[in-house]
């Protein structure tokens, strides 16, 4: 699937929505407006704001509000991954250097702090209560769900606990870039509930993909270091199937009997899982989420914008990047 072509269809209102997160850095402290501004520059697929701009246009959503709306969410994304490389330790991203990489923690704290200050304003600016409602339920489910994987899923190879991972931390956020264009659109509570489905299955396709390439990915690609969720002791759907598959691995065992911080057995099993059958597995399922996408936009008006959506699911699970 080529991506170009839905790019396009929205590059000049992604490019309003940038400007829209841009003056969120004016009237801060210097060194904080260059963080900020430097964040910004690093880019990004920008596929939540696309996702939102997309669905709104689908549904006749007021333009400014739109935009506002898409520029609120993709802030908030990129607060929630300024404390997350602090808290993986992550030096790199976006091929640039992470901000942890250069800052003390408690400069890359506030630095998230006030992102995510300014997301939450852009969300007011949406004139939404419900929406600023479920924008700040949405940072809970993944505030939640990143201290439930520290506390808890390291070494744990159970589909529901992967499940239950990814939905919190990217699952919830694809629903609110489409369910809030959907609220600002002013449709019915049925269209609502089905274009929130639309972007949760997407949302979850979307990661079992990250998750493939986590594995199958070239760093230079994907713009942040290969094999980390293993090293990490994070076993996501590859390794669940390869798992599953290959029970008497020796490297299995090992990761089995918590002892993820053997490095080199892990570094071994990385290899392993991406030269098995456990790839197309995956990605087999995360296709399943893709269709499940697909037929909640069923009853969509057809036309452009639909094919532009659809065009944009697709593109998901076949993306090396
Ligand atoms: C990275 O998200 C964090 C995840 C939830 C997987 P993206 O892959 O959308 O990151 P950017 O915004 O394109 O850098
Ligand atoms: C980051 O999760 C996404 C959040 C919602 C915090 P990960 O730690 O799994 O993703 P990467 O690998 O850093 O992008
Ligand atoms: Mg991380
Ligand atoms: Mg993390």
């Amino acid at each position: 699937m080529n991506k170009i072509i839905f790019e396009t269809s929205v590059q000049a209102t992604i490019k309003k929505v940038e400007a829209r997160m841009r003056a969120q850095a004016n009237g801060s402290h210097p060194d904080l407006h260059s963080a900020v501004e430097n964040l910004l520059d690093a880019g990004g697929k920008r596929i939540r704001p696309m996702l939102t701009v997309l669905t709104g246009n689908m549904l006749n959503a007021d333009q400014d509000r739109l935009i506002t709306l898409a520029a609120a969410i993709e802030m908030l994304h990129t607060a929630t991954l300024v404390h997350d490389d602090l808290i993986d330790g992550s030096l790199m991203r976006r091929g640039n250097s992470t901000l942890n990489a250069r800052w003390t923690p408690a400069a890359t704290v506030l630095t998230g702090d006030f992102v995510f200050a300014r997301a939450a304003k852009l969300a007011a600016e949406t004139k939404s209560l419900l929406l600023m409602d479920i924008f700040a339920e949405t940072l809970a489910i993944i505030v939640n769900g990143e201290l439930t994987q520290m506390f808890e899923s390291r070494g744990l190879a159970n589909r529901k606990n992967y499940y239950e991972r990814i939905y919190a931390k990217t699952g919830s956020l694809f629903e609110l870039s489409t369910r809030g264009a959907a609220i600002i659109s002013e449709v019915d509570a049925q269209t609502v509930e089905n274009i929130q489905t639309f972007g949760r299955e997407i949302g979850t396709a979307f990661q079992i993909m990250d998750d493939i390439l986590d594995f199958t990915g070239e760093q230079s690609t994907i713009g942040k270091p290969v094999g980390s969720d293993l090293l990490q002791g994070l076993i996501t759907l590859p390794a669940l199937f390869y798992i599953e598959t290959h029970p008497k691995d020796e490297n299995v065992k090992v990761l089995l009997s918590g002892e993820f911080r053997n490095e080199e057995s892990m570094t071994a099993l990385v290899e392993s899982i991406r030269n098995s059958d456990a790839i197309q597995l995956a990605l087999d399922e995360a296709r399943e989420y893709t269709s499940r996408a697909l037929n909640a936009l069923n009853g969509q008006p057809k036309g452009a914008e639909r094919q532009a959506l659809e065009d944009l699911a697709n593109y998901v699970t076949s993306r090396d990047a």
